[in-house]
């Protein structure tokens, strides 16, 4: 068995579910934040990725991918239902962010979980190292730590959470809140995207497990397990330099063509998930048509909401909520050949996203609650001419960060509407230096700055943050 330095484990491989004729494999890049943010990282970095292949049965041996070894975890039917379907996205997923869905609990899903996770442990046990670092990611996986050290107690391990941790009231709801918190202590670094997540898990910590526990640090039997907030990034220089291609320069005046070269385009880019806030947008724009605030000839709305989970119960509630409320307005409020909603459930390639993000004068990115939300950082990354209002959540873990975006509560109705004017009809020169400012600090903290962070806090010697790509 191949060993290796780095080994990241998360849910599922980073790959195309589509294999081409010649067995290669190439980067799944959407939709979705986690393999977005690792993808540029491990580009140039020896390592293996232990996840799930897709589809169920024994697990399909795959090539490496840009020098990254694809290491395989077998999940069957009954493991899907009851561990992604179940106690991942059904429990934790709704609890996470807020409970805006009610989260379900059941006995079974907890046994897969714990099955689950003791499998991805076994397997990153086979392929990591003498003295490996490990790097764990998300609520799929969070009894992994625990787990793995009793295996390998060599191992540096950190672990991630990309999505919100939440406040103890709320966490305090899981049954088996004392497991969970143990297996995230099995890590020696553990990140979160903001501080306040961070000192959630400390008081839990503490509350929980009687532990003493700092927004820093926690004493967990003999060692200190550091922990801290690493808000996720983008590869900024990336996206602009896709944006900025005469390619994609081409590709965005053909959208605005053929959207009939409307005064303003609003975009919003969603996975469709009930955390997305899109109901509420949608709510909002049509309200905005009733009263005639915005008419159809002068502005257009595209919502691309690319189809996610769709054997998760609540997940095809809200899909058929959203496609009737998109066929509700189109027919009030559209023209022949001019809907007031432009609705798109595919994937798009870069290109074609950073040809969108370049189109739209506003980009409306409204989640009830994020842990971060790449697409609004994408779409800064995109707007290289400093043009653009974003107009953002305050719940998204990246208004911290963009706090010169127009920041709305998406739970306040009246609110959304008249965030959405002002972003439609702000001065240009207040739109430039808004931009501008958040521009400037993308350069700054992009994906390369939050690996280096979070590596120098997890491995000491420093050894694999001297492999990474200088920031741009
Ligand atoms: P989440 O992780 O909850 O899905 P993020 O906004 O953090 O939300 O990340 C979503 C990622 O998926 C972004 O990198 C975005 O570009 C990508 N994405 C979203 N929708 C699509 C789509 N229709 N086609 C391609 N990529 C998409
Ligand atoms: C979020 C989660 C990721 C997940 C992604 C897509 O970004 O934090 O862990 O991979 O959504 O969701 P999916 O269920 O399709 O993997």
């Amino acid at each position: 068995m191949r060993q290796s330095s780095l080994v990241v484990v998360a849910m599922r491989l980073p790959i195309d579910d589509s294999v081409a004729p010649d067995g290669a494999c190439e980067w799944r890049r959407s939709p979705g934040g986690l393999v977005s943010a690792l993808h540029p990282l491990l580009r140039n970095t020896p390592a293996t990725w232990v996840g799930w292949a897709g589809g169920s049965g024994p697990a399909p041996s795959l090539p490496d991918v840009d020098g990254v070894h694809m290491h395989t975890v077998p999940l069957s039917l009954e493991d899907l239902r009851d561990h992604y379907e179940g106690f991942a996205n059904a429990t934790l997923w709704p609890l996470y962010h807020d409970a805006v869905e009610q989260p379900e609990h059941h006995r079974r899903w907890w046994e897969a979980y714990q099955r689950v996770n003791q499998r991805y442990a076994e397997a990153t046990a086979e392929v990591a190292e003498p003295g490996a670092i490990v790097w764990v990611q998300d609520y799929h996986l969070q009894l992994v730590p625990g787990l793995l050290r009793a295996l390998r107690p060599d191992l540096r391990i950190g672990y991630f959470l990309h999505v919100p941790f939440p406040p103890p009231e709320l966490f305090m709801q899981l049954p088996r809140r004392a497991e969970l918190l143990h297996g995230m202590l099995g890590a020696d670094l553990v990140g979160f995207q903001r501080p306040q997540a961070a000192h959630n898990f400390a008081q839990l910590a503490t509350k929980v497990l009687g532990v003493a526990a700092t927004d820093r640090r926690i004493a967990v039997d003999d060692r200190v397990v550091r922990i801290g907030a690493f808000p996720v990034s983008i590869d900024t220089a990336e996206m602009s330099a896709l944006a900025a291609s005469a390619e994609v320069a081409e590709r965005a005046e053909r959208f605005r063509r053929d959207l009939g070269e409307p005064e303003r385009v609003i975009l919003s880019v969603d996975r469709m998930d009930y955390t997305k806030g899109i109901e509420q947008r949608l709510t909002a724009y049509s309200e905005l048509l009733a009263s005639g605030h915005v008419k159809v000839r002068d502005t257009v709305l595209v919502q691309v909401a690319v189809p996610s989970r769709e054997r998760v119960g609540q997940y095809q509630i809200l899909r058929e909520r959203v496609e009737r409320e998109v066929g509700r307005i189109n027919g009030e409020f559209g023209r022949v050949g001019e809907p007031a909603i432009h609705y798109l459930t595919q994937p798009f390639d870069r290109a074609e996203l950073a040809a969108l993000y370049r189109v739209a004068d506003v980009m409306a990115v409204t989640p009830l609650r994020d842990g971060m939300n790449l697409v609004a950082k994408e779409y800064v990354a995109a707007r290289v001419d400093d043009t653009g209002a974003l107009l953002l959540s305050e719940f998204a873990g990246a208004a911290t960060e963009l706090s010169q975006a127009y920041l709305v509560n998406p739970h306040d109705l009246e609110g959304l509407k008249q965030g959405l004017l002002s972003a439609l009809q702000a001065d240009p020169a207040d739109v430039t230096t808004r931009m501008r400012a958040m521009r400037e600090h993308l350069h700054r903290h992009d994906i390369t700055a939050w690996a280096r962070s979070y590596l120098s806090a997890l491995d000491e010697t420093g050894s694999l943050v001297d492999r990474l790509p200088a920031t741009h």
